[in-house]
């Protein structure tokens, strides 16, 4: 695993790369939760894969990669779209399956929207398609306060509940100290622009039927942040899709049982490569 940078004009955009070398090989790219970023993949780089190189990026304003944005620039979701849509233009150059986890599927979606014809699958993690409700919009703005006041240390305590299902918690007590080192890395000012990013971000519902490429979705069966329920709906409304569910997994189920999470994605792209 690499850490590569790419600029972007004035910004930067860090990426971790299975193999840069690998320039002929298919490509998968995964998107990030909330409030981590591309570290948390790092299971998935000790070896997932084979055969294909994988990419993910910080999203704007995380871990490496820089935001400046003029301050009558509102944050928007289509930011992170455009970040993942410019590491396959400048570094992929061709069509890659697109994954993403909770927030890295709203990027996901967001792609989806802008710059279709750079997807050739997708893979759906622990997320959901609707936008924030009532009181979803007054949990982010209880969000931004605690920031304010506390900082990512305060994030990491108020979410860490809701990250982990209580497998994990009873099985690996390591897995919260894990957590919490991925989210302390983050400054406060992007992990504040995501927040108003998912605040903001469009009803991907509507637009479901009309993603007609391969899709996988995924969900761990202990999912309360973006529960299973959220994963049938996306499963049901898009033509080509199949769902997974993973046991004993909560929200980050790429980081709670990573080889369940590995081998349904193994599956899925063994078929697409059959097609
Ligand atoms: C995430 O894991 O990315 C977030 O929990 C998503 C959200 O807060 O909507």
């Amino acid at each position: 695993m690499v850490r590569q940078y790419l600029q972007l004009g004035q910004r930067t955009l860090a990426y971790l790369d299975s193999d840069p070398t690998a320039t002929d090989a298919p490509v998968v790219i995964l998107a990030h939760a909330f409030p981590l970023g591309a570290q948390m993949w790092e299971p998935q780089f000790k070896g997932a894969f084979q055969g294909w190189r994988l990419l993910a990026p910080d999203l704007r304003g995380f871990g490496g990669s820089t935001d400046e944005r003029p301050e009558d620039v509102e944050p928007s979701i289509d930011d992170y779209a455009d970040d993942i849509a410019s590491l396959i233009r400048e570094v992929v150059k061709a069509p890659v399956v697109l994954g993403g986890l909770s927030m890295g599927g709203y990027a996901a979606f967001a792609v989806m929207r802008r710059t279709p014809a750079l997807v050739r699958a997708l893979v759906l993690a622990d997320t959901r398609a609707s936008a924030d409700s009532l009181e979803g919009r007054a949990a982010r703005k209880a969000m931004l306060t605690l920031l304010e006041r506390e900082g990512p240390q305060g994030v990491a305590r108020e979410m860490m509940a809701k990250l982990l299902g209580p497998t994990t918690r009873e099985q690996n007590p390591d897995a919260e100290e894990t957590v919490r080192r991925l989210i302390k890395r983050h400054s406060p000012n992007g992990i504040r622009d995501a927040i108003l990013r998912m605040m903001e971000r469009p009803d991907a519902a509507p637009f479901l039927p009309s993603i007609t490429i391969p899709t996988l979705v995924l969900v761990g069966d202990e999912d309360v942040l973006t529960p299973p329920a959220e994963s049938e709906a996306i499963a049901a409304a898009v033509p080509n899709a199949s769902l997974v569910r993973i046991a004993g997994a909560g929200h980050l189920s790429n980081l709670e049982r990573p080889q369940a999470f590995e081998a349904s994605i193994d599956d899925f792209l063994a078929g697409l490569s059959r097609s």
